[in-house]
């Protein structure tokens, strides 16, 4: 089951018991055993009802956790052990679910945990309503608020570490769906007097300790204070530090909060200011100074901290120190100026530092609303929570416990107004007899405070309007005269005189018998608290500061909006502050805390029985349970008290399907509890006696347990009968699949073995069908062939017979042809001269040929000397004119082509004619020298200057210049030469010098041999005998050697007109002195690119290796 679904009950696991109105029997003592019985067991909540008793245990318990907050969320009020979350639950539920504006008034006195109270409120709704980054926003400004106003309006005092000096009362404002809005806090009268002065053993507000200790050394720097406490005078030294009060830490989460609740930084600054201001004019100290007159004047002791207050909120120094000094009264436009004596300027510093901690109080709570004011306009649910101060007497009670035991009066009397007519509404509501319950009411006391003709509070108030001399004690005087017959008054001075042998009442004292006690007052600076006095002197001074925070808190300095006018005194502000509370609280849903201090101590698990006695007497708290009992102990609504007990009785067990006041009826009457036991209401019923509760809450217990054998029983069966049902499903889900498995594989064999037998019979039908299918197309096909071949023969035979009827056609036509030609001859021969026929064949003959010229005209080829294509001879007679005809066309055409050539060209192709007719189809290398142009001259001997030498001793025209090279006769090796040829000469000069080596006469060349194959080797053969043969024939290779060879032989032939033999062979003899040396050509692989590699290998053989 989960865990939210468990249920416990007020009822279940009780220590004690948890709602007082249950105990039995009911009497003081038991009441208070009840509660110490839970105290020490650590249960510090305690019902009344509705009312939540909150014993304050002084001790951290761990019950306000995140887990707490989720058990008690959305649970009925009773479901639950007692806890303030139950009624911040129901509190807020029927905000949201109901649309009632609630608010949780928490009482008690100081000490007793009230703030603790009211946050545990705040931060458990804050839990558990909406969520959402603007909601969580709006939740932490309105949780953050707390530690800004604690910082400013808490103090440690004698009863309370942290005891709030000022009532607060926070509208937490909810839109439809629940979700917080924002907020409104309204502050009452902060106990100011405790910035100039703190009983022993107390301290000033804990903002000031909190700066001291926590502020950085620029920070206190800035707003020049040292930080040790013992600097000022305002602070009480015995008790500066609180055990378990770490104020520097606090003094940073202050200054978070104000951070995060909208406090920008130079406002914090500000702030700061206006505290360190306060401080610090408290070291103000005055001394007497003599006048003429004869009477004393005040100055200023020390004028270093006024310079330095003055400097803090940017004041005029000479402004300050003369408010101290003098007090201007005006009057109808008069103003009066006297001076101070020490007494009044002390009077004036504490004034101002009251006011002026009053006033910045004030402010913080204003810009606090200003930031957590809700911003949307929709319409809005509230929940207020009220922490006020609590009942307070003191020692020496003056007028501010006057004023907060009169708002306790107040709160006390609207919880006894609302507390009862809520319960009397609801019997009137559910129709149930209601008989009236006596009650002690303190409207009387209320009466006697605020009457507005003879209360104390208008007594006050008329006596400081009064003209003339007014002092406190006038003012006693005239109490004991408005109020003596007061019964709960009481003055030695009384006119009834009732107590004049009272002598624990002091002369200067007045007592009030309270709801929570009698309180005696000094009335001792109640008509100047009441006054509220701050010179104008001072006011006017505040507000001409350039401290723009100072300023706005002394609107009233401002001399155009200055007024004669009394401001109202603090008692009749107070007073109405309050009665507006009431009226704003009485609109709402009211829920109670009511606190209870344990102790005096401070301590846990001390349970003061006599304390603890005092305040449950003076709350009221016996009645408010004795209120609940006389009508009903118990009321619950039918359907939870159905739901809860439903299994007591047959037939509401386990369903009841009528409506549930009757099942509850029929529960109760087959329970046979006795009618005047019960009650029964519209919608809920009402249980007189606890004691009957209990019997019933004891056969639930035990019928509870018969009730868990019973679904254990069930459930065992339950599970057991599943399980078996499980398995049986499983197993038929298996079988089914097995045999589905097994079906399948048989089902798949035999659709295996059918399919090969129809596909065997299939195959045999198709084969045979493709038989006959043959058969049939051969019967087909052959006669077509019969038919083709017997088509053919005919068609044969018809083209023979036709042919031979064509010859004999074409015969007959010759032969009448001739015969007719004969005849025609024969007939016109007389008629032809001796030539005409003659004539006729010339004449035919010469337009034959006209006409094949004319055409041979039209179809001459192009004029290309390669051209080969020529026209077919149209005749056969003419075919011997037709070649001749090309031939003279060709020759003629060689020319015109010749003919365009210069006479140097020609010499050129001459030279390349004479070098294809030398070389074509017989050296290799030919075919690589057609298109070279054969330049002659390479080296252009005649602009070299090189060769300038050279060039002197030729005289004739060179043929040819280059270089070659020049096989060495005895081994091969081959050396550069410059082969010049003239056209008589043929010169080898050394190539880089130019240096003639030999010159030989073209007459003395005989012949020349080279090789057939692609290499440039060639040797020129000398006549034997001539000057140049003395060392025999020379062997050249160049790459123009067809070119060298061409021009020498041409050259030779001019000269000699002979031609030169040009042996072309692979192997050939030349002469070397004397010896007849083979050149031998084969073929290998080069060494070095085309050159041939000549190897003398003996003395009748030269190898060459050539490609
Ligand atoms: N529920 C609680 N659990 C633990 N400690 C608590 C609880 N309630 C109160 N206290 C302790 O008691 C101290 C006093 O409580 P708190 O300040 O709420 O009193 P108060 O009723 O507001 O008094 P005052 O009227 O002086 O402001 C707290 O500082 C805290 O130490
Ligand atoms: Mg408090």
């Amino acid at each position: 089951m989960p865990k939210s679904e468990v249920k416990t009950s007020l009822l279940d696991n009780m220590i004690g018991v948890g709602d007082s109105v249950l105990l039995e029997p009911l009497t003081e003592d038991t009441f208070l055993e009840n509660l110490k019985n839970r105290f020490d067991h650590s249960e510090i909540y305690t019902y009344i009802g509705s009312v939540v008793i909150s014993v304050n245990p002084y001790r951290h318990l761990p019950i306000y956790t995140p887990e707490k907050v989720e058990e008690y969320r959305n649970r009925n009020f009773y479901e639950l052990s007692p806890h303030i979350y139950a009624l911040a639950d129901e509190a807020y539920r029927s905000l949201r679910d109901q649309d009632k504006d609630q608010c949780i008034l928490i009482t008690g006195e100081s000490g007793a945990g009230k703030t603790e109270a009211s946050k545990l409120v705040m931060s458990y709704v804050a839990a558990v309503c909406g969520k959402g980054a603007e909601v969580n926003q709006v939740k932490e400004q309105l949780l953050q608020s707390n530690p800004v106003l604690e910082a400013f309006g808490n103090a440690k005092t004698m009863r309370n570490d942290n005891s709030s000096r000022f009532g607060k009362y926070m509208d937490i404002e909810f839109d439809f769906k629940g979700d917080p809005l924002g907020g409104v806090i309204s502050n009452y009268l902060l106990e100011k007097s405790r910035v100039v002065k703190q009983p022993r053993g107390e301290r000033n507000f804990h903002i000031f300790y909190q700066l001291l200790s926590g502020g950085s050394e620029d920070l206190l720097k800035q707003l020049k204070l040292e930080r040790e406490f013992n600097q000022y005078n305002y602070l009480g030294l015995d008790s500066a530090k609180v055990n378990g009060v770490d104020d520097a830490a606090n003094f940073r989460t202050v200054k978070n909060a104000m951070q995060i609740v909208g406090f920008m930084d130079d406002e914090v600054e500000l702030v700061l200011e206006v505290v360190a201001a306060v401080l610090k004019l408290g070291n103000i100290e005055f001394k007497p100074e003599s006048r003429v007159n004869g009477l004393d004047e005040s100055r200023i002791q020390d004028k270093n901290e006024l310079k330095e207050i003055c400097e803090l909120l940017g004041q005029d120094q000479a402004v300050l120190e003369r408010a101290f000094s003098f007090r201007t009264v005006e009057a109808k436009q008069e103003k009066v100026s006297t001076t101070l004596n020490v007494a009044q300027a002390y009077y004036a510093r504490d004034a101002l530092a009251k006011n002026l901690y009053n006033r910045l109080f004030t402010w913080l709570v204003n810009r606090i609303n200003e930031s957590i004011k809700a911003q949307s306009k929709v319409r809005k649910k509230v929940m207020g929570v009220l922490d006020i101060y609590g009942f307070e007497i003191f020692e020496n009670n003056s007028f501010e416990q006057f004023i907060i035991n009169y708002c306790n009066e107040k709160l006390q009397q609207i919880f006894i107004e609302l507390t009862l007519k809520e319960e009397q509404e609801e019997y009137i509501k559910e129709g149930i007899e209601w008989t009236h319950i006596e009650y002690f009411n303190n409207a009387i006391i209320c009466e006697l405070i605020e009457n507005n003709t003879n209360g104390i509070l208008a007594m006050l108030d008329e006596e400081c309007l009064r003209p003339g001399t007014v002092t406190d004690e006038t003012f006693l005087e005239k109490l004991n005269q408005v109020c003596a017959v007061h019964e709960r008054f009481e003055s030695r001075m009384s006119k009834s005189s009732r107590f004049l042998n009272d002598t624990t009442l002091p002369h200067n004292c007045f007592r009030i018998q309270h709801y929570a006690g009698k309180v005696m007052y000094h009335v001792e600076g109640f008509v100047d608290k009441n006054n509220d006095l701050l010179y104008r002197d001072l006011s006017q001074a505040m507000w001409k500061t350039n401290h723009v925070l100072v300023k706005s808190l002394f609107p009233e300095g401002n001399p155009v909006k200055m007024s004669l006018k009394r401001p109202p005194t603090a008692g009749s502000q107070f007073k109405a502050s309050v009665a507006t509370l009431m009226k704003n609280l009485q609109t709402k849903n009211p829920n109670y805390i009511r606190c209870i201090k344990p102790n005096d101590q401070k301590a846990p698990h001390i349970f003061a029985e006599a304390l603890v006695r005092h305040q449950v007497r003076y709350l009221g708290l016996m009645e408010n349970v004795r209120v609940r009992r006389a009508g009903y102990a118990f009321k619950q609504p039918y359907e939870s008290c159905l739901e809860r007990y439903k299994m007591l009785c047959s037939q509401t067990w386990p369903h009841w399907r009528q409506g549930s006041r009757d099942g509850v009826k029929v529960l109760l009457t087959e329970l046979q509890i006795p009618p005047e036991e019960f009650s029964y209401g519209r919608s809920k019923i009402f249980i007189r006696n606890p004691r009957t509760l209990f019997e019933l809450e004891d056969l639930r217990k035990r019928r509870l347990e018969d009730l868990a054998t019973l679904i254990q029983k069930i459930y065992r069966g339950w599970k057991c009968r599943t399980n078996f049902l499980l398995m049986k499903k499983s197993q038929i889900i298996i079988s089914a699949w097995t045999k589905r498995h097994f079906q399948r594989k048989k089902y798949l064999q035999l659709k295996n073995v059918t399919l090969i037998i129809q596909s065997y019979i299939r195959g045999w039908k198709a084969r045979k069908l493709l038989r006959e299918l043959k058969h049939q197309k051969r019967c087909e096909e052959s006669a077509t062939t019969i038919a083709a071949y017997w088509r053919g023969f005919q068609a044969r035979r018809e083209l023979k017979r036709l042919k031979e009827e064509a010859r004999r056609k074409h015969a007959v036509a010759v032969i009448w042809a001739y015969w007719l030609g004969l005849k025609v001859r024969r007939e016109y021969r007389k008629f032809f001269r001796a030539n005409a026929g003659r004539k006729i064949y010339e004449f035919t003959i010469q337009r034959i040929m006209q006409k094949y010229f004319l055409e041979m005209k039209k179809k001459l080829p192009s004029m290309s000397p390669t051209e080969k294509t020529w026209p077919p001879r149209p005749y056969f007679f003419l075919d011997d004119t037709h070649t001749e005809l090309k031939r003279i066309f060709h020759l003629w055409r060689c020319k015109k082509y010749r003919d365009q050539f210069t006479e140097q060209k020609k010499a050129i192709f001459e030279e390349k004619l004479e070098a294809s007719e030398l070389f074509k189809d017989k050296k290799a290398l030919y075919t690589n020298s057609v298109q070279q142009p054969f330049q002659g001259d390479y080296l252009e001997i005649s602009k070299n200057p090189k060769y300038q030498k050279l060039n002197g001793a030729v005289e004739e025209k060179i043929v040819l210049a280059d270089v070659v090279n020049k096989i060495n006769r005895a081994n091969g090796k081959v050396a550069p030469r410059i082969f010049l040829l003239t056209q008589s000469n043929f010169i080898l000069a050394d190539q880089k010098s130019g240096q003639i080596k030999s010159t030989i006469p073209v007459m003395d060349i005989t012949s020349v041999s080279v090789s057939k194959q692609t290499d440039g080797l060639f040797a020129v053969h000398l006549k034997e005998g001539s000057t140049a043969a003395a060392k025999g024939d020379f062997l050249f290779t160049s790459d123009r050697l067809i070119e060298i060879i061409t021009k020498l032989y041409r050259t030779i032939f001019f000269k000699t007109n002979q031609k030169i033999n040009v042996e072309i062979n692979n192997e050939f003899l030349v002469q070397f002195n004397q010896d007849k040396v083979c050149v031998k050509f084969i073929q290998g692989a080069q060494k070095n690119g085309n050159l041939p590699t000549c190897k003398r290998k003996n003395n009748r053989l030269l190898e060459v290796t050539v490609p």
